[in-house]
């Protein structure tokens, strides 16, 4: 059977910044679809292009420090990189949708909920005052707040961090999008609410139809909640996977050391490992493989070419140098 065609399809992407140097590439060559229906997990420490990728998918990078030397992003039918701005407009928010780490900033303090869940459904929608408050009212209630009739008129700080991402998440569902993409969606909240919020998301999934980008440096969080995953590091896709034969046969070092950094909730308690050394900024020229300076595994030929992103079994995408991988690490 013919895998369904993808929501998105992100080819072939790099972006750079404009710094002191010139322009510096933040994300070079990344390549992904997500299909109907699917939660894809987009994982990697703190650096690695998550974000970059993402705001690029709504060309939300500023045109005057960055540019986009490579890539197209399919959706619909339609390249999102040379779409009008005015079109695009039309998308964001309403086909494509984003919820970000920190709901406050999120959020505008100065206005009611009520007015800002209305405001893309007038927009997008062009549903007048009333029948766009009845919507807004149904929409808190369907992200599982309370008293949605009163609360929709509070002001977000009268919310509780939880409470607000909730609202966050109920107006990016408004106009029911094909596409959530969310960026870090609970590392600002505390463990138990953190997975509350994850699992309003996995309901709103099924319940709405809609495709999930989840980013996160968490393994955690990808475990519980993606069906597949791409783990990004230093600007570039290293592995790419379904969730559980991942977990069961991670091929990079770098996944295995990012699997090694979970902590562990029973069973000894043991010191949290995580990978040594830190990630390298986009001015940091690395001789072949990205990873090498802080990989346990490699060897001199690592340093010598960069590998490529290769086949590796079904579904599944590493990083193998060429013609080494009978040295190095987990080559199908
Ligand atoms: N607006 C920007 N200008 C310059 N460099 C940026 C900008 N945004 C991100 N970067 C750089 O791009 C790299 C990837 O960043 P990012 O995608 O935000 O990482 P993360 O995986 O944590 O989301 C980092 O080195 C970051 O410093
Ligand atoms: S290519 Fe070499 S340095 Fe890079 S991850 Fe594999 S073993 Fe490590
Ligand atoms: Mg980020």
């Amino acid at each position: 059977m013919a895998a369904a065609a993808p929501v998105l399809s992100v080819q072939d992407l790099s972006v750079e910044f404009h710094g002191d140097g010139g322009w510096l590439t933040a994300i070079r060559n990344v390549s992904f679809d997500i299909g109907p229906r699917e939660c894809l997990g987009i994982v990697g420490e703190s650096g690695s292009g998550k974000s970059v990728s993402a705001l690029s998918i709504l060309r939300l990078h500023a045109r005057t420090t960055s540019r986009v030397p490579s890539g197209r992003i399919l959706f619909g039918g339609r390249d999102l990189l040379t779409l009008p701005e005015r079109e695009l407009r039309r998308i964001r928010g309403a086909e494509i949708a984003m919820i970000f780490q920190d709901p406050m900033s999120s959020l505008n303090p100065v206005l009611t909920i009520a007015d800002q869940i209305m405001e893309p459904l007038r927009l997008h929608q062009g549903l007048d005052r009333a029948a766009a408050r009845q919507r807004a009212i149904a929409l808190l209630d369907l992200v599982r707040i309370p008293d949605a009739g009163r609360r929709i008129d509070d002001y977000p700080h009268r919310l509780s961090g939880g409470m607000r991402q909730r609202v966050v998440i109920a107006i990016a569902i408004a106009c029911q999008p094909k596409l959530l993409i969310a960026d870090e969606p609970t590392t600002a909240l505390d463990v138990t609410i953190q997975s509350q919020i994850l699992q309003l998301l996995k309901d709103l999934q099924a319940e709405l139809d809609m495709s999930v980008a989840l980013i996160t440096h968490d393994m955690g969080v990808i475990a519980q909640f993606a069906d597949r995953v791409i783990v990004m590091y230093a600007g570039q896709v290293i592995e790419s996977a379904p969730v559980l034969p991942l977990f069961d046969q991670p091929m990079h070092p770098y996944t295995n050391g990012l699997l090694a950094a979970i902590p562990r909730l029973e069973g000894v308690p043991g010191r949290l490992s995580s990978i040594p050394g830190s990630i390298p900024d986009p001015a940091q020229q690395i001789a072949g493989c990205r990873f090498n300076p802080r990989c346990p595994e490699a060897l001199p030929a690592c340093r010598q070419r960069a590998p490529d992103l290769a086949p590796a079994g079904t579904g599944r995408l590493s990083r193998f140098p060429p013609r080494l991988s009978n040295l190095v690490h987990n080559a199908p």
